[in-house]
């Protein structure tokens, strides 16, 4: 037996505004400003029960998808902290900076790169139209922090700028302790810290944040193959996470833009309230990571290829990343506000795909009066927690309890009826469609694994 809710057709949507997202993610657990009781840190961000099962679903697809399901690929995971030296061969001490100007009226603070033409050629801020200051100052991105406690005898060292330095650190140690050989991979997901000026669009940019990377060690000769397989390859992986797949492009750099040694890099970009965004960078990083750490730490890294004997430094592919702007985009292309058609209140719904949606099934006891269909909805739940994350609720009517789950993105709600009692069937209620079909309890495990499990 199929029944469907009334529902209406679903067009195109408009593009969300972050307000919503930000008042959803507060009110349903998602996400939390930090250090709140103390009137918060801009730039930073906690991550409350929702959240971290979506975040969590979120880096363990990616991780299947590029070390899993990869022979060449291996991970790592590196200290947040490390040597000093390796942000001065990584160019960071020198060059991670920012240039700022300020607004002698409103003293509101700008990066010039992020300011439109005429406003820099008139020195005009943009806010409130006062004079800006000419001689832009210059602001270094890497967080400061010593090592020991001893003072005069304390290290000055950084939080990682970006990840994926670790890599490179340990790219030597992996060639020694696994059976990679040149092309291979390692991936890495870890957290980055950067004095952002402006941080802001809540988790579009902030101070600490969490990359994902890919470092792929080619020779020379194979580079552009390679890149076009990643390029793809990381294309290909978001469209299977978005509903909106008319929002996701790529934008190549300008040669004004690329780095000395790169022939090539392109954005994939993302379409929200904000335009559009870098979500992920695909780079020609050639030899210069690990030439530079060749040269600062005195080890060489060169390869030796086991079979022609050629000695050389690998080129590497990079895939680079940010988890919190691929949960700040899924929310952005997951929520709707469904107009009720009975002119009720609207549905609020995160159409997540079912395989990253935080809690995966909900059970629900028709009454919750009634013993044995609590004690059979309990049953139910119990059993299939140990597969995956499941929710019990019995409170409030059915309807309310769906909406519950609808604003969540929980993809399937599991109803235990009357019928329940006499066949041993219970609903299973579709997220999306809302709608509904009558299944076994013994075929439950299966029907939910099947749908929910990463393809
Ligand atoms: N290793 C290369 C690298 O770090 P990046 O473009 O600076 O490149 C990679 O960063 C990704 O990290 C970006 O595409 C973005 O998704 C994310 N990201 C960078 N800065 C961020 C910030 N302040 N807040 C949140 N995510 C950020």
């Amino acid at each position: 037996m199929t029944q469907t809710e009334n529902k209406p057709e679903v067009n195109d949507t408009p593009l969300v505004p972050i307000e919503k997202i930000v008042s959803l993610c507060k009110r349903r657990g998602f996400v939390y400003p930090n250090s709140e009781i103390y009137g918060g840190v801009s730039g930073i961000y906690d991550f409350g029960p929702m959240g971290v099962e979506l975040r969590n679903n979120i880096r363990r697809y990616w991780w299947w998808s590029m070390v899993q399901n990869h022979d060449n690929v291996v991970g790592i995971e590196g200290a947040i902290i490390t040597h000093p030296r390796v942000w001065e061969a990584s160019g960071h001490v020198e060059n991670f900076v920012d240039k700022l100007v300020d607004c002698k009226k409103c003293k509101r603070r700008f990066r010039i790169d992020h300011l439109e033409p005429e406003n820099l050629e008139q020195h005009k801020c943009p806010v409130c139209g006062g004079e800006l200051t000419t001689e832009p100052r210059v602001f270094n991105l890497l967080m400061e922090t010593y090592l020991g406690v001893v003072e005069g005898d304390r290290m000055k060292t950084y939080l990682r700028g970006e990840a994926c330095q670790d890599i490179y650190l340990d790219y030597d140690n992996v060639l020694k302790s696994s059976r990679v050989q040149v092309p291979f991979g390692i991936c890495q997901i870890g957290k980055a810290f950067r004095n952002e000026v402006t941080p802001g669009n809540f988790l579009f940019r902030q101070r600490e944040f969490e990359q994902w990377d890919l470092q792929f060690f080619v020779h020379p000769d194979e580079m552009q193959k390679w890149f076009d397989y990643w390029k793809e390859f990381r294309y290909q992986w978001y469209l299977s996470i978005l509903n909106h797949k008319d929002r996701i492009r790529f934008r190549e750099h300008a040669p004004d833009e690329l780095a000395h040694y790169a022939k090539q890099a392109y954005d994939i970009e993302y379409q929200t309230i904000l335009g559009w965004q870098e979500w992920e960078g695909i780079h020609w990083r050639q030899d210069w990571d690990l030439s530079r750490h060749s040269q600062y730490s005195g080890q060489d890294l060169s390869y030796t290829d086991p079979n022609t004997k050629e000695r050389y430094i690998p080129w590497i592919v990079e895939t680079s990343g940010g988890v919190d702007r691929t949960f700040l985009n899924l929310l952005l292309d997951a929520y709707e506000e469904e107009p009720d058609p009975a002119g009720k209140e609207p549905r609020t719904v995160l159409r997540l795909n079912p395989m990253l949606a935080p809690v995966k099934v909900a059970v629900l006891p028709l009454q919750k009066n009634k013993e044995e269909l609590v004690t059979t909805a309990k049953d139910i739940h119990k059993k299939l927690q140990r597969l995956m994350v499941s929710q019990y609720d019995d409170v409030q009517n059915i309807g309310r309890r769906y909406r519950r789950q609808d604003e969540i993105g929980t993809p399937y709600c599991v109803t235990i009826d009357f019928q329940t009692l006499d066949d041993q069937t219970v609903t299973i209620r579709e997220r999306d469609s809302m709608t509904q079909q009558r299944i076994a309890i013994s075929e439950l495990p299966m029907y939910l694994l099947e749908h929910v499990s990463f393809k």
